[in-house]
């Protein structure tokens, strides 16, 4: 599935924008604040039915205006699916070809996966980034955990809220914990089981591109920092209720719910279980986030029997030349992609009918041919 043509009415800094894409590689070049970044946004918010750098819709929402609009052609062997995205405040509505429908039910429709300078992040950022990343890969490898992980959410919001409004220590929160708890559980099982599929993918994408050939690891951390590695519903549950029971008068004191998938983090180590977060090197913590975006790339290409989308806003000045023409190969031979660079020259290679190259300025974009 390609995205063949994009179209934009006042969405950030594009004003009415309709352009047309290579089933291979569209690169967009331009200086800063041109709008580079924002175009792909746009591709995400097709696929993903959300922006990937915003959670407010309304930020999407050229300024001055009352509402954005964005429509994209999607080709399958020929057969065309049109995706129609209107923002207004507050507000968030989806077509395809004609007919309204569920966010989530875009969702599932193409895979896409994004590269960005601050992946490093995954790494060395807060929990709450490596958390981000498990459920949107978790949702695009299979979408009922979407609706697993809303129901949780929801429950969630409700004991906070019922932590919040109520004074003193309630045994009426026990009505909640065992909601909580069901809820809970699906979330962490649901994680462990992906990431326990996607280590083979990723330790076989981090060999590939670690200069050491180091194995890389992944594991879950829940409650604190128990790791766990089989979704053991008897065992968690019984882990879960302790947990809950030991922390239950500090958060009556906090107001607020302090265990659950909402506070898990994913453990990344390298070599001999060495803490990647802590003692990685610069180097190390570049090449594991990497391979994490490239292991995920291979399972959806499998599971979702259709290669993602590739987004890579401005990552390409960071590599080296060697490893720029490898990603490079290995972009041409593979999906659609799109990628924003500052320079040019960026882009040892040469424009054909796979390969288009476009400048952006001020929220037009040129074709370059
Ligand atoms: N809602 C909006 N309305 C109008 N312009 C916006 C909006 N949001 C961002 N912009 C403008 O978009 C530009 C940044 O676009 P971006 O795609 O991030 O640039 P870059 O080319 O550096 O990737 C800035 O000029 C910014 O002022
Ligand atoms: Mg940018």
């Amino acid at each position: 599935m390609n995205l063949s043509c994009l179209e934009l009415k006042h969405f950030r800094n594009y004003n009415n924008l309709i352009i047309n894409f290579s089933p291979g590689m569209n690169i967009f070049f331009g200086q800063n604040a041109q709008g580079k970044t924002n175009l792909l946004e746009a591709v995400s918010l097709l696929c993903l039915g959300r922006s990937f750098r915003t959670r407010k819709d309304s930020e999407l929402i050229q300024w001055g205006s009352e509402a954005a609009f964005v429509r994209g052609t999607f080709v399958d062997n020929g057969l065309e699916d049109v995706i129609e995205i209107g923002i207004g405040e507050g507000q968030k509505k989806f077509k395809q070809n004609g007919h309204e429908v569920k966010g989530t039910a875009l969702f599932s429709q193409v895979p896409v996966v994004s590269f960005a300078p601050d992946d490093l992040q995954l790494i060395k950022g807060g929990p709450q980034l490596r958390r981000d990343f498990l459920d949107l890969y978790l949702a695009q490898l299979d979408p009922a955990y979407r609706v697993t992980y809303y129901k949780f959410y929801k429950i969630l919001q409700q004991r906070n809220r019922f932590l919040k409004e109520v004074r003193l220590v309630n045994r009426e929160l026990e009505v909640w914990n065992e909601q909580f708890i069901d809820a809970g559980l699906k979330v962490i099982c649901s994680r462990i089981q992906l990431i326990e599929k996607i280590k083979p993918y990723i330790k076989a994408a981090h060999e590939q591109i670690s200069l050491n050939r180091e194995a890389l690891n992944l594991d879950y951390l829940s409650f604190g920092s128990h790791i766990i590695r089989e979704p053991d519903d008897k065992k968690l549950r019984e882990l879960f209720q302790n947990e809950l029971a030991r922390v239950s008068r500090e958060e009556f004191e906090r107001k607020l719910t302090l265990v659950g998938p909402q506070r898990d983090d994913l453990r990344i180590t390298i070599g001999d279980q060495i803490d990647i977060r802590n003692y990685g090197s610069q180097g190390q913590q570049r090449t594991a986030a990497l391979a994490l975006k490239l292991g995920m790339i291979d399972i959806l290409k499998d599971v979702r029997e259709m290669p993602p989308l590739l987004l890579l806003d401005d990552v390409m000045s960071e590599f080296d030349n060697d490893r720029k023409q490898a990603l490079l190969s290995l972009l041409l031979s593979s999906s659609q992609t799109f990628l924003t660079s500052t320079g040019r020259s960026d882009f040892p290679i040469e424009a054909s009918v796979n390969t288009v190259f476009y400048q952006v300025i001020k929220g037009a974009v040129i074709h370059e041919s």
